[in-house]
């Protein structure tokens, strides 16, 4: 059953100084079951905060509809969505000094949300808190301060930090971009591994093409519309053979991902081979010169 749905979604910014419209959704379509684990991916400016933003009910569509699992977002008064944010939403930035408190052990920054949501005991906030950084492979690390911690394991206490209140979801906005690659990597693993062991819904916006393969969905993004789903042929990473649905416009355009580009060897032209109903696309090299 569809977990999370976003209906033809608009964000319109009001530039402050020129008072010009900036369109930074244009119709969002998107819905993920419960226990997905999705990546968004798109370059600078695409709209992947502002998706975020409204989907974690800090900021408000122009136009469309959120739904997650029984809650209409969109119709949610502001005292509701202060409650929606604290209980149904895990949240997880890109710089860890956002994600934590800076004087604070990686203990007690788990143990924080829970505090503020008043439902376990200081003894259960402990004990959960201590569990939720195993999950994160940082039981050493739990008397540490964030600046005492890598970039990495500060990322891994945000994610702990994240799940302290057990959300119906985690959001993730470009949580390795700070990151190495080996880094990136190990933080990919987490969000796979607590996905499954924990059948925690995931939503990671980033424009690292890494996730792609990584994750049972990935949609790209761009100019604030969705604008293709990639399909993981399998679940093991698979780098030759994949599958992608493109967004192909009015005019018959077709927009291409940069990385498929590069991986086909794809330049200025493609052949296209129509047979028993399928449409090939074959890479054409060199110039293709005039008649
Ligand atoms: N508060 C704002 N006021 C005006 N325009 C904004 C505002 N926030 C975002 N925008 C514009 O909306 C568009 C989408 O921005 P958004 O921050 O969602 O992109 P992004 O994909 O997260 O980019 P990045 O990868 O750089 O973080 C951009 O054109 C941006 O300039
Ligand atoms: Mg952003």
């Amino acid at each position: 059953m569809t977990f999370l749905e976003c209906n033809d979604l608009i964000k319109l910014y009001i530039e402050e100084q020129s008072k010009i419209q900036v369109p930074a959704l244009r119709g969002i379509e998107l819905s993920a079951h419960e226990g997905d684990l999705v990546a968004i991916i798109g370059p600078s400016g695409s709209g992947k905060s502002t998706l975020i933003n409204l989907i974690a009910g800090i900021d408000k569509p122009s136009s469309g509809e959120i739904i997650l699992g029984d809650d209409i977002v969109t119709k949610l008064t502001t005292r509701q969505l202060t409650q929606y944010r604290r209980h149904r939403i895990g949240l997880l930035y890109q710089l860890p000094e956002r994600n934590l408190v800076w004087n604070l052990s990686a203990m007690k920054n788990v143990m924080l949300p829970m505090k503020l949501a008043g439902k376990l005991s200081h003894s259960e906030q402990k004990k959960r808190a201590k569990q939720l950084l195993m999950d994160v492979g940082l039981d050493r690390r739990e008397k540490h301060k964030p600046y005492q911690l890598s970039g990495g394991e500060a990322q891994r206490t945000g994610i702990a930090v994240a799940l302290a209140n057990d959300p119906d979801i985690v959001l993730a906005d470009e949580p390795t971009g700070e990151l190495d690659s080996v880094t990136t990597f190990k933080i990919i693993h987490y969000f796979k591994t607590l996905n499954e062991n924990l059948g925690k819904t995931f939503l990671v916006v980033t424009h690292d093409d890494r996730f792609a393969n990584m994750t049972n969905k990935a949609l790209r993004i761009l100019d604030g519309r969705m604008v293709g789903l990639h399909r993981a042929v399998d679940s093991k990473i698979s780098l030759s053979h994949r599958e992608e649905v493109v967004y192909v416009d009015d005019h018959g355009n077709l927009r291409i991902p940069d990385d498929i580009r590069k991986q086909a060897g794809i330049q200025n032209h493609v052949q296209i081979e129509i047979r028993d109903g399928f449409a090939t696309i074959i890479p054409v090299r060199g110039d293709i010169k005039d008649e």
